[in-house]
């Protein structure tokens, strides 16, 4: 069976194809970061006129590379939420109009639930149940992944997103948006030790995160020392130095989250997921914790990290073969949309 996946909540359009026999068949992707760069984060209105332009041309560039005709496909899967409203819509109202034209079942996808899924386009993949932190620009959870759709949260954070933390770290630095990635980059020049960093919450009972008092921290920390510098030379290792001491805060936060939330649910396999599962240095952290502590990592590849359609996709297709889909009537987007309500 072949389903379609179309992902447009935020500043990416995704469009893929995932065959239940073959795996992935086809995936395109067009993102909008230069578009939203010049204003130093997503701009809701210019991200959904952005979708409308993209959305049917990079569904006939999926098929096309798939070899395949609209009418090959077997369901149509779409993030119904959560994310941008009007960048929704436009991923809903075009895979629910294909369905009826199509006469094909139409499946809402919950965007995390996608990130989630997305290690499932891996050939070492993770079986259920499994733990999953999921790090992207908007969320920091930790969830027990009992089965499809059926999802507890053990922690949330009570304040930015760690992606967000990267970014807005990113932004004071001077760095481009999404920042992320950069901080990462410039960190490998700087020394971690140089600064310390306050490591939220990891105090505190609990599997909850806050990356505001850190935030706080590095804000200082570069305010109280970038008149010091008495060079370009200079300054551009400070900002290394804070970079690294930042990312090695938020990845130990992090990781002692998940040893400690693995030891609480006795679960031996870990997914990350999300944009932030992107970064090295938290890939090999939770790598040589697992070796130690004996449970596995599992990531999705680069590309799948961040938004894209595949991971829609193959969601979709899990919710198709597993009879989980809800039919209804109406084209609807759900902005806020828990993970726990899914079943
Ligand atoms: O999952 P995603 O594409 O979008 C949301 O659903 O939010 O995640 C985007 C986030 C951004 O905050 C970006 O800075 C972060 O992922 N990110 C990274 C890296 N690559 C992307 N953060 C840390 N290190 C990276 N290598
Ligand atoms: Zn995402």
């Amino acid at each position: 069976m072949k389903i379609l996946g179309i992902e447009s909540s935020c500043d990416e359009t995704g469009i893929a194809i995932y065959d239940t026999d073959h795996g992935l068949i086809a995936d395109q992707l067009y993102s909008q970061i230069e578009l939203h760069a010049q204003y130093g984060g997503v701009v809701p209105e210019l991200a959904s006129r952005d979708h409308v332009r993209k959305i049917v041309p990079l569904i006939q560039q999926t098929c096309e590379e798939g070899g395949l005709n609209l009418r090959d496909l077997d369901a149509i899967a779409y993030t119904a939420g959560p994310g941008l409203v009007g960048a929704l819509l436009v991923g809903a109202c075009v895979g629910k109009s294909l369905a009826w034209a199509l006469d094909l079942p139409a499946i809402e996808v919950h965007h995390m639930e996608g990130h989630i899924m997305a290690t499932l386009l891996e050939d070492d993949k993770p079986e259920f149940p499994f733990l999953c932190l999921l790090v992207s620009g908007g969320h920091t959870l930790l969830v027990d992944v009992k089965g499809l759709g059926d999802y507890q949260i053990l922690g949330d954070t009570l304040d930015d997103a760690a992606g967000e933390a990267f970014d807005k770290t990113a932004k004071m630095l001077g760095l481009p948006y999404p920042g992320g990635r950069y901080i990462a980059e410039l960190a490998q020049q700087g020394d971690p030790m140089r600064f310390q960093f306050p490591r939220p919450m990891l105090n505190k009972p609990g599997l909850d995160f806050s990356f505001s008092g850190l935030k706080t921290a590095t804000r200082m920390t570069w305010e109280k020392n970038q008149d010091s510098c008495e060079n370009d030379s200079e300054k551009q290792q400070l900002k290394a130095n804070i970079a690294a001491g930042f990312q090695l805060a938020v990845i130990d936060t992090l990781s002692q989250k998940c040893l400690r939330a693995i030891k609480q649910t006795k679960h031996q396999e870990l997914v990350i997921s999300g944009g932030v599962s992107a970064n090295t240095f938290l890939r090999e952290t939770l790598h040589k914790m697992g070796k130690k502590h004996r449970f596995k990592s599992y990531f999705p590849s680069l590309k799948y990290c961040t938004d894209n359609g595949a991971m829609i996709a193959v969601a979709g297709a899990m919710r198709f073969k597993n009879k989980k889909i809800k039919q209804h009537h109406l084209i609807k987007a759900y902005p806020r949309w828990s993970l726990e309500q899914l079943n």
